[in-house]
């Protein structure tokens, strides 16, 4: 491996993501939280989720973890960032996008206009699988109620999916991510609920993985779409 020409391209992507960026206005509604629930009911519901899921032992992730990974957030944020499983460093700090690949979701946001405050971020699975595997049909299965459960407190009015997994999940399809970024999609919350708008895009860590100027490219162009989806100005690069 070329070690200059990938520290030359993370510097690059770090510049793309955060250079010459100011955070423009509140980027939250006020008014909004989840439906007609008050700010305050939501919290108290989503730190509720958050006990059940830090003493769930519905698989065997349980048995594995350090710390349980609920979520994090803005309990009225507009968009909601959904990823596949915690990594070691979440893990450690039972806290979601935290390591490396978190650092670049930092700058995505940051590059976006908006702070990591005014959005919720979470995971498909809370539990961190063991080296960082795949996650299981089983563990899923388990695990999903209590992401659908945040999704509808906290009603975003977008989801972006981060990565094939969580886009895979949410949209209950095989496709690849190539096919499934770059336009909206719908996620469906369950009968009798409102669709919401689901933007699939690549994965943090794939970026770091597999650095290209298209792939950095695609998840800009797929951030501005979000933004313009929410009338939020687009800052230029
Ligand atoms: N990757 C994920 O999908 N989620 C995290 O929280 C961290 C890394």
């Amino acid at each position: 491996m070329d070690l200059k020409k990938v520290s030359r391209q993370h510097l690059e992507m770090d510049r793309f993501f955060t250079g010459g960026f100011t955070i423009k206005g509140r980027q939250s509604s006020p008014d909004r939280a989840g439906d007609d629930k008050d700010a305050e009911e939501v919290i108290r519901q989503l730190e509720d989720i958050a006990q059940q899921v830090r003493q769930c032992h519905k698989c065997e992730l349980a048995s594995t973890r350090t710390n349980a990974v609920p979520g994090q957030g803005n309990p009225q944020a507009r968009i909601f960032f959904i990823g596949e499983a915690p990594g070691a460093d979440e893990d450690a700090q039972g806290q979601p996008f935290v390591g490396r690949a978190g650092q670049l979701l930092d700058k995505i946001i940051t590059a976006m206009g908006l702070r990591r405050q005014d959005v919720y971020i979470g995971n498909i699975l809370k539990c961190r699988p063991p080296d960082n595997r795949d996650p299981r049909p089983e563990e899923v299965i388990s695990c999903l109620p209590y992401l659908q459960q945040q999704i509808e407190l906290i009603n975003p009015e977008i989801i972006v999916a981060l990565g094939a997994h969580a886009a895979r999940t949410l949209l209950e399809t095989n496709k690849p991510i190539g096919q499934l970024r770059g336009r909206f999609q719908q996620y469906y919350p369950g009968l009798g609920k409102a669709a919401i708008k689901l933007m699939a895009t690549y994965h943090p860590a794939y970026l770091l993985r597999s650095y290209s100027h298209e792939n950095r490219a695609r998840v800009w162009e797929d951030m501005k779409k979000v933004l313009t989806e929410l009338s939020l100005p687009v800052p230029d690069h």
